[in-house]
């Protein structure tokens, strides 16, 4: 194939070509890696997050934007899908990606008002995506994909605080019921559930349960590689979560709706401590 030939195969690869994505959270962990990997796939994407200095590096990288955006303020979201209109006069993609982890600790003692400001990034910064993001999308009649990110905490107890399981369980809930309503207009909500990939909200969480401040990525790529999946010693990546969020995000996911794509090794599908039984 000559040089011409190759590039237009390259070029055709592509799945988000000329399409505009807004991705909350997008500054570091699975939305930065998102961001990237939409951008290698011909979309323009904006950074929405609090992490001002890194979110406005990673833009500048990928030639995107960065926009200052606390979801839990319901104007900031509304900001960030107007910088959309602004930059391309249109929006495709809505990652509603941030998110954090919170306090643990026993129901018996949780402070309420920690639990309502988890509940205000967590679920309500996602209402104030999907919202404003459907609002745009409806006006501009050429229909859409959001995404939100849940988690394998939503799908089995005993994986994360009960204010993040509460909140990310919701997602989904809040998901199904927006795909019903807004696929009249070609709009598809879906979710993601991640599970162990080694972000820094996942390594600062295991660093406080397990009380070692020294905890690295691969140590706890590692436990979860031997305890967390049935892929034995494999974790999550950042990678496996970003290619799931560009399927869902492109036309190759054109008939899923109201779904929600669990990246998690199997852990949530199988218990495998009885997998004697397939032995011999
Ligand atoms: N890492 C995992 O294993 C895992 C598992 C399940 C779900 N998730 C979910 O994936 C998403 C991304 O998390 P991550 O693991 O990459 O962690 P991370 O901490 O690296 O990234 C979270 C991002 O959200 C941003 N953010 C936090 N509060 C915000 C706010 N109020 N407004 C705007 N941005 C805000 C942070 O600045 C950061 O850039 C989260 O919703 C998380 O709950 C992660």
């Amino acid at each position: 194939m000559d040089s011409d030939g190759v590039k237009a195969q390259r070029i055709s690869s592509k799945r988000l070509i000329g399409k505009v994505a807004v991705i909350t959270g997008g500054a570091r962990g699975i939305g930065a890696a998102t961001a990237k990997l939409f951008a290698e796939n011909g979309a323009h994407v904006i950074i929405a997050d609090i992490l001002d200095e890194l979110g406005a590096k990673l833009a500048d990288f990928i030639g995107g934007r960065y926009v200052h955006c606390d979801v839990s303020k319901e104007y900031d979201v509304e900001q960030a899908i107007q910088c959309a209109l602004n930059w391309k006069g249109r929006i495709d993609i809505m990652f509603n990606n941030a998110g954090i982890a919170g306090l643990g600790g026993s129901i018996t003692n949780h402070k309420m008002d920690e639990m309502r400001a988890l509940v205000d990034i967590n679920l309500y910064g996602i209402v104030h995506g999907i919202k404003h993001a459907a609002r745009a999308m409806i006006e501009g009649k050429i229909g859409g994909a959001i995404i939100c990110s849940s988690s394998s905490a939503a799908i089995m107890g005993g994986l994360a605080s009960h204010a993040y399981t509460l909140s990310k369980e919701a997602i989904l809930g809040l998901a199904r019921s927006t795909a019903c309503e807004l696929g009249v207009h070609g709009i598809r909500v879906n979710c993601i559930s991640p599970h162990g990939v080694p972000s820094d909200m996942l390594i600062s969480g295991y660093r406080k349960f397990l009380g070692n401040a020294d905890l690295k990525p691969e140590d706890v790529c590692k436990i979860v590689g031997e305890r967390g999946s049935l892929i034995k010693g494999r974790c999550g990546s950042f990678e496996d979560v970003a290619q799931a969020v560009l399927f869902l995000a492109s036309n190759d996911a054109g008939f899923i709706t109201g779904h929600n794509l669990v990246i998690d090794g199997g852990y949530t599908s199988a218990c495998s401590q009885m997998s004697f039984m397939y032995q011999g």
